[in-house]
């Protein structure tokens, strides 16, 4: 069966985590919008320059921009087989133009997992967040951990976003409520809304979501 799967969840509910443990499973693309801004940040271009004062000031990307790139994305033909949506869709234009780009290509949403966790849980996983320059792999980490990657054909070194900043984490968090939360509906009223308690081990969590893409 395809699986064609938007992850929805506010900022470190888990989403970016738990799409690679999917890609593991059912071999699909994890298309993420904000993995695709952070290479453009990269870019010494105005484009560049100006996606990087957006993200770090915790607003969204203009929604033209952001339906452009996930557009040519979704269009590549690893699609056809399925993908993993995460970060996208994020406001309600966002939501028709990706029902609108699907029908253009004989496709369509087959679930759509929630991770829910509480507000007062972000600010702490984001900040204890780190991220491998090399390979992408998400680690939570203290202190006194080495920031080192663990994957023993990888050890590259880690580094923490600069959206984590907890002042910039509450802003991302407002953002979700006010432009990303109406989707909740947007797609229970569709019938492929999946609530899934996100506060549980990360382990739990791929349980449930594997549950719910099994009853699809
Ligand atoms: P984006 O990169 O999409 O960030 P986000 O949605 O804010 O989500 P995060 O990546 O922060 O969290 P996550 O849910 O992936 O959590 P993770 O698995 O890493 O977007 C960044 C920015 O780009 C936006 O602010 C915006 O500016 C722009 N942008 C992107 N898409 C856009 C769009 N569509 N429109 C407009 N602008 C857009 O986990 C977090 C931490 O928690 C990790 O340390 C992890 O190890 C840990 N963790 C995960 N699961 C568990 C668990 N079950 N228990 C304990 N710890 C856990
Ligand atoms: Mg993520
Ligand atoms: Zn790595």
């Amino acid at each position: 069966m395809k699986n064609s799967i938007v992850m929805l969840g506010a900022p470190g509910a888990g989403k970016g985590t738990q799409a690679a443990v999917l890609v593991q499973q059912f071999h699909i693309p994890h298309i993420s919008s904000g993995d695709m801004f952070r290479a453009i940040r990269k870019s010494d271009s105005e484009l560049g320059r100006r996606v990087a004062a957006i993200m770090d000031s915790g607003a969204l990307v203009p929604d033209e921009l952001t339906i452009q790139i996930v557009q040519d994305r979704l269009s590549k033909p690893d699609c056809q087989t399925g993908f993993i949506l995460d970060g996208f869709p994020r406001t309600q234009p966002q939501a028709l133009a990706l029902d609108e780009m699907l029908k253009n290509i004989g496709q369509a949403i087959t679930v759509v997992p929630y991770l829910h966790v509480r507000s007062e849980l972000l600010v702490e996983r984001l900040s204890n967040r780190w991220t491998c320059n090399t390979c992408g792999s998400v680690y939570s980490l203290g202190p006194n951990d080495a920031k080192v990657c663990k994957k023993s054909d990888c050890l590259g070194t880690l580094y923490r976003r600069p959206d984590d900043e907890p002042a910039t984490v509450t802003e991302r968090v407002k953002v979700f409520e006010k432009n990303t939360s109406p989707l909740i509906s947007y797609y229970s009223d569709r019938g492929l809304l999946r609530q899934i308690d996100g506060e549980q081990t990360v382990d739990q969590v791929t349980v449930a979501l594997l549950a719910a893409i099994a009853k699809v």
